[in-house]
């Protein structure tokens, strides 16, 4: 028999045992889904055990609730430089502001993602964990700051809160063990997921730029034939890309090291030898403030401790822009490090997430992508975007590539398909509509459509072109607008477009439209934004903070939705 816990004060008789109550809200962030998703889960895991739980999207949720919750739990992530994702600003800013309310008697917690190789690493998550404290309100789990590889420390999170849940609110009412609940959140609907990839094969591979662009653009099919997979339009694919075999090479010849070393568990065939482990299991071309700060154990240069040093903070950001695992090596030698330790301190290849450019309702058991190939001279070498080239550069009609499907609730077409829609996606970020307007033209859908489309030039960058043509025939797009940028003297883009077309484009935006953005976050998505701004405040009449406050209620009600990177 397990002894009773001795109690430090006489409690009253076993009914009356004050326990907290079975109730919690759920509030995520999320630009991608995946905090949605993990906060899906919680929920989920929580119902099971009996509890009444309030899972919304931050903006979408009722601020003056909060008094009235004994439980919060804050999933987000944090993007660019510290920023919170769309559907967590107006709650971010409310919370921050001189209206939040005190928040004593409230017990919370927080799981944050982000990036190490970010200035601001999960800076949002941080935020909110220090302001409810400051409101008055009690931590009960310690905050976990996801990197990309984010599903091993956002599950112990999630057992921590069930735990201490549980603890709080009594063995007795309790119903079901944690570690079970846990794992039984979330039936998968298709074997294959993030840490399970389908190998797909590459059906088709074309560079849709000219000849004579200065970029390089490919469409991918890939077949999903017999893997269960299924996605909607707005959904994303997610790639495990193989490193550039060449600068794999190059580490192991700097370091003398064998390419057929054993350095990771083995699986089959050549898995688990240090060429294959550099290829395609760790992360070789960023560097980050965590693998410096372990790489210096190693390096028998004092540099490097020096440089991780929390007074050089603005020396090892510099120094680790635009630079990889082979510049570190180069750079900080002698090492006393074995290929072994080296695969100890790397992150792991984290996968890139694609915006998918067909319906499934067009093209059954396939999934288009439209990748294009990044490529810069950083510190006196060529660099590039490990899956874009790869993709541009190495990939064969034939070949297979590990694949995963995410879904994106944050970038879908409106469910009544009479609903007018706006897409602006200059570049890359046309993919997307290109799935939204198969997808109506598959509906028959009647409701108006207008397409922004931009790029560098005409003849060789309109990616797309035929198929936008045929849409305009048929009647699924009814406006397209176009901004080549470098075809004339002034730059033209695809904000000037609106800006020229602003009287209709309010004249849509008050019929019920929806506007959708993708594509370049920093400039592109900030440009528009401003432009929206600007034709709302103009042609309704309104001041700066009501336009503001009209584009925000937009997006409150998911009719401004963004897929921006
Ligand atoms: P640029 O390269 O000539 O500057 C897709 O990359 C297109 O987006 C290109 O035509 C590019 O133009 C354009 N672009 C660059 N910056 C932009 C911004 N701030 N707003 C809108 N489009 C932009």
């Amino acid at each position: 028999a397990i002894a009773a816990p001795v109690l430090e004060q006489p409690v009253p008789a076993a009914a009356a045992v004050p326990s907290a109550p079975r109730e919690a809200t759920i509030l995520f962030g999320s630009q991608t889904g995946n905090s949605q998703r993990l906060a899906g889960k919680l929920a989920n895991t929580l119902k099971e055990q009996g509890f009444e739980v309030t899972l919304s999207a931050m903006n979408a949720y009722k601020t003056n609730n909060l008094k009235k919750t004994a439980h919060l739990f804050i999933v987000a992530s944090t993007h660019g430089e510290g920023d919170p994702p769309d559907n967590a600003l107006t709650f971010y800013e409310f919370l921050h502001s001189k209206r939040a309310p005190k928040l004593d008697g409230l017990k919370y917690s927080v799981l944050a993602l982000g990036d190490t190789s970010y200035e601001f690493f999960c800076k949002t998550g941080k935020d909110f964990d220090e302001r409810l404290a400051e409101l008055g309100a009690e931590r009960i789990v310690e905050r976990v700051d996801c990197d990309v590889d984010f599903e091993g420390p956002a599950s112990a999170w999630l057992s921590s809160v069930v735990e201490a849940l549980q603890s709080a609110s009594g063995a007795a009412a309790s119903a079901a063990p944690a570690g079970q609940a846990v794992s039984a959140a979330a039936p998968a609907e298709s074997q294959y997921s993030r840490s399970n990839p389908y190998q797909a094969e590459v059906m088709t591979t074309i560079n849709l730029n000219g000849r004579g662009s200065d970029r390089e653009t490919r469409h991918l099919e890939l077949s999903l034939e017999g893997s269960g997979l299924t996605y909607e339009p707005g959904d994303v694919v997610g790639i495990y890309p193989e490193n550039d075999p060449a600068l794999v090479d190059q580490i192991i010849t700097a370091m003398n090291w064998s390419p057929d070393e054993a350095v990771v568990p083995g699986k089959a065939g050549d898995e688990g030898t240090l060429r294959s482990a550099l290829l395609r299991q760790f992360e070789i071309t960023v560097l980050t403030k965590p693998l410096l700060e372990k790489a210096a154990a190693f390096s028998e240069n004092g540099k490097l401790a020096e440089l991780v040093k929390p007074e050089n903070k603005e020396e090892l950001r510099a120094y680790t822009n635009g630079r990889d695992l082979l510049d570190l090596l180069q750079d900080f030698g002698p090492w006393k490090l074995s290929a072994s330790d080296l695969v100890s301190i790397l992150r792991k290849l984290p996968p890139r997430l694609y915006s998918i450019a067909s319906s499934g309702k067009a093209h059954p058991d396939e999934v288009h992508l439209t990748i294009r190939k990044v490529e810069y001279e950083a510190h006196g070498r060529k660099r590039g975007g490990v899956c874009s080239v790869q993709v541009s550069e190495r990939l064969q009609e034939g070949d297979t590539l590990p694949i995963f499907i995410q879904q994106n609730p944050n970038f879908k077409l409106p469910a009544n398909p009479e609903t007018p829609v706006i897409m602006i996606g200059p570049g890359t970020g046309v993919a997307p509509f290109r799935a939204f307007l198969e997808e109506r033209e598959e509906l028959g859908a009647e409701g108006k459509t207008w397409l922004f489309y931009g790029d560098r030039h005409f003849v060789t960058d309109f990616l797309y072109q035929t198929d936008w043509q045929r849409m305009l025939k048929d009647g699924v797009l009814t406006k397209l607008d176009v901004a080549f940028s470098r075809d004339s003297e002034e730059k033209v883009y695809v904000q000037h477009r609106m800006l020229e077309h602003a009287a209709e484009l309010y004249a849509w935006l008050k019929e019920g439209a929806h506007v959708y953005v993708c594509g370049d976050e920093k400039h592109m998505a900030h440009d528009v934004h401003n432009a929206l701004l600007t034709i709302i405040e103009q042609q309704g009449g309104m001041d700066a903070e009501a336009a503001k406050a009209y584009l925000a209620d937009l997006q409150a009600q998911q009719r401004y939705q963004r897929d921006v990177y």
